[in-house]
């Protein structure tokens, strides 16, 4: 983990109504008054509830992010939120390109990484999702593939830029099954990663770029994942919808602690 901040984030996705994800933030604000100085957590609401819950956890050490943008400020762009409307509802990071968002609403790498740029912009951290199928894992393209899904919103940028950006490692095959890849299938994919990250930015820019893991994370998995030097974090999909779970994963054993 070296000096990398950890960093623990709940994706609500399609679940909570305003009242409920108020009722949620209200508890974990309670029960996270003393969080470890090594982690940093994050919840991501469904839209509506963005708001509502960003106030709830205004003076909690607890960030609030989008589950997705549209990227331009303003326009005729019909159901969509801009990054503007994001950082107003109290949004400090968003999620992007994630895999459900890559299959059921066509998300391009192109598409993803203009989302980045506006995030950025606006000086929103993007948690910028990236993973394969199991099919592709089956023919031996995980690595290319992740080269392709990286390099599409990494290339010709900045060290400044890159390290605003979070990533968020998501095998596909893991969302939502119960199987969550090995610590150690994860940490080889991380180190991959970062590995590529060193050679287009070098190693400071590389070992400052956080990276989670993202995948069936549940208590019973997050201390062995944590354990890995490479990862630096997870995003947690149904075990964050749970007050008792995803108060234990924030609470996961450190290496460092
Ligand atoms: P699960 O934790 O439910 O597998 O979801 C992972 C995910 O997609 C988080 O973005």
């Amino acid at each position: 983990m070296t000096s990398r901040k950890a960093l623990i984030a709940g994706n609500w996705k399609m679940f909570k109504t305003i009242p409920e994800a108020v009722d949620f933030a209200t508890a974990l604000r309670k029960a996270l008054t003393s969080l470890p100085p090594h982690v940093e957590v994050v919840v991501a609401p469904p839209s509506v509830a963005l708001l509502p819950t960003a106030q709830v956890l205004e003076s909690a050490p607890i960030a609030v992010s989008g589950q997705n943008v549209y990227p331009a400020n303003e326009g005729a762009f019909t159901g969509e939120i801009s990054p503007t409307m994001l950082k107003a509802a109290g949004c400090s990071y968003c999620i992007v390109g994630h895999s459900e968002r890559r299959q059921y609403f066509h998300e391009t790498d192109a598409f993803v990484r203009e989302k980045v740029d506006a995030l950025l912009a606006e000086g929103i951290t993007p948690i910028f999702c990236i993973g394969e199928s199991l099919a592709q894992r089956q023919a031996n393209e995980t690595f290319s593939l992740l080269s392709t899904q990286l390099n599409a919103t990494f290339a010709n940028r900045d060290r400044e830029q890159a390290e605003q950006i979070v990533i968020a490692y998501e095998p596909i095959w893991a969302i939502g099954t119960g199987h969550t890849a090995t610590p150690a299938q994860a940490q080889e994919v991380h180190a991959f990663l970062r590995q590529q990250l060193d050679h287009s930015f070098g190693a400071d820019t590389a070992q400052r770029i956080r990276i989670l893991y993202g995948g069936s994370v549940k208590p019973d998995n997050i201390d062995d994942l944590m354990k890995q030097p490479d990862i630096d974090g997870a995003l947690v999909g149904g075990a964050s919808l749970k007050l008792d779970s995803f108060v234990r994963i924030v609470s996961f054993q450190s290496p460092a602690a």
